[in-house]
Parts: C-alpha cells; sequence; structure tokens
C-alpha cells in the first residue's frame, strides 16, 4: 500500500507545477500525473463537466492503484471535489486559490486573484472569498486565453505577453499588493508576471500549500512511503506528450512521459 503512487490530476500540464512542490517534497514518493489536455480548458465549461471529466479522471487513477488523488486544478478542486469525496473512499487533496494570506497581509487592502470562470464562479471560491477576505477589496479577473496558449506552448510568445499586460495592467492601477495565482497554469506566468509587477506587489500560488498538506494528509492515514529510494514519476497526457515534455524540461527527474487514451 505504502508505495502506491500519488496520483494527481489536471486539465492539462499546469499540475505540474504542483507536481514539482510535492515531488520536492516527498521525494521518496512514486506519482501518476495525468493532464486531461485533450478536453482543456475546463474554465470554460458547466460544472456538470468538470465533475463527470474530474471522474474520468480518478477512475483512471484508481486503475493505475493510486493511494491518494491530487486534484492539481483550481477549476475541478472548486466544482468536484466535493462529487469526488462522496463517491470515493480514498483521500483527496485540493487546491484552491490563496485568499487567506493574501487577505491577512495585504497593506493596500487590494488584492487580485487571476484565476478561470469556472473558479471565480463557484460556490466554494465565493465562500472561501467571503469567509476571509470580508474586509479588503478582491479584484477578480478571468485569465481568459492564458491556458490555452500555454497548452499549446506558447508561454513566452508574444501572444502571452499583450494578453497578460491587459488584466494586470488593470491590477497595478488599483494598487493591489497581492496577486493570488487561482489556477495551476499560472506559476510557469511568474517570470513575465514579474516583469509587468513591481516588487511592491507580492505573487502568492497555493502549490506549496498543497503539497504540505499532501505529506499531512499521508501521514495522517500512516500511507507515507517508507522507503528511502528516490520516488518514481509517470506522466500521461491525452493530447501531445512534447508539450508536456517542455513544460517539464527543467525537472532534475528522469522523465517518463507518454500519451495515454483517456
Ligand atoms: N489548471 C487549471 C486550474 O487550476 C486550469 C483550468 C482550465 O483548464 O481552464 O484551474
Amino acid at each position: 500500500m505504502h508505495d502506491k503512487p500519488i496520483g494527481i490530476f489536471d486539465s492539462g500540464v499546469g499540475g505540474t507545477s504542483i507536481w514539482a512542490e510535492i515531488s520536492d517534497l516527498l521525494p521518496n514518493e512514486n506519482t501518476i500525473y495525468l493532464a486531461d489536455s485533450k478536453y482543456a480548458p475546463y474554465g470554460k465549461r458547466s460544472k456538470e463537466e468538470i465533475i463527470e471529466l474530474s471522474i474520468k479522471n480518478t477512475e483512471k487513477l484508481l486503475e493505475i492503484n493510486c493511494k491518494i488523488v491530487v486534484v492539481a486544478c483550481n477549476t475541478a478542486t472548486t466544482n468536484a471535489i466535493k462529487v469526488l469525496r462522496s463517491i470515493y473512499d480514498i483521500p483527496f487533496i485540493g487546491i484552491e486559490p490563496a485568499i487567506k494570506p493574501a487577505a491577512i497581509h495585504t497593506k493596500t487592502k487590494k488584492v487580485g486573484v487571476l484565476a478561470t470562470k469556472g473558479t471565480l464562479s463557484s460556490e466554494l471560491f465565493s465562500k472561501t472569498s467571503d469567509l476571509y477576505a470580508n474586509n479588503i477589496e478582491v479584484i477578480e479577473v478571468i485569465g481568459t486565453g492564458l491556458v490555452e496558449l500555454i497548452e499549446t506552448g506558447r508561454i513566452n510568445s508574444d501572444e502571452m505577453h499583450t494578453l497578460l499586460a491587459s488584466y494586470i495592467k488593470p491590477l497595478v492601477i488599483q494598487n493591489i499588493d497581492y496577486l493570488v495565482l487561482g489556477c495551476s497554469h499560472y506559476p510557469y506566468l511568474i517570470p513575465i508576471l514579474k516583469k509587468m509587477l513591481s516588487d511592491k506587489v507580492t505573487i502568492i500560488d497555493s502549490g506549496e500549500a498543497v503539497a504540505r498538506q499532501t505529506k499531512s494528509i499521508l501521514n495522517i492515514k500512516k500511507l507515507l512511503n517508507p522507503n528511502l529510494e528516490m520516488g518514481t514519476h509517470i506522466f500521461y497526457t491525452n493530447k501531445d506528450a512534447d508539450i508536456l515534455k517542455n513544460i517539464l524540461r527543467k525537472s532534475n527527474t528522469k522523465l517518463n512521459v507518454s500519451e495515454l487514451d483517456f
């Protein structure tokens, strides 16, 4: 049981930003990553479709014998994790925009949240926002088109710079001092975002928190892998393996990336 893999899924390649944090914190755990790129972006889909796709991905990860599932997608977490937890008898870890730390630390009382339409319109996001951010201004921006560009390998393209600038400029004018990245694809945009934002704006993403939560739940459930060797990592995509390989190329791990129909 203990050396069974941690299953991770996302609507595409973006959740590898979460995988990287998990494999850093838990280097001896084995992982299986599913990039559901064929159906990306989830952000535009209905809640029902997102639930259906999340069930499909979970079924695949269970078939491969995963001991825990990390939903490395804000859109899938905010729309589907409740249903997943009600169906399956294994632990699920989710990811949500990190509004809480931003709300606690903001001095200008203005926080920007960049996320998908599916996340920003979800009940879970509005609950979290009401709970932690009721005395500050939360400026929500839908990152329309960003996931599509990342999914087609255009992270550093001119189109990306132009699109991102159109989302970020209004936030700068409104004097935010925290920018919350509410989509697991967006950490790959941090180098560009840093050039667009002054040092006074702190960028927050949830990757590290998800990795810590994964470790904590594995520990509580007594599922941590006691083996001391380095874990193995397998990546599957139902679209283009080259895009996934490319986004992973900076990781030091030996990569095992292939295409799979799911
Ligand atoms: N990585 C997904 C998220 O965290 C992207 C959503 C999408 O596919 O639109 O929300």
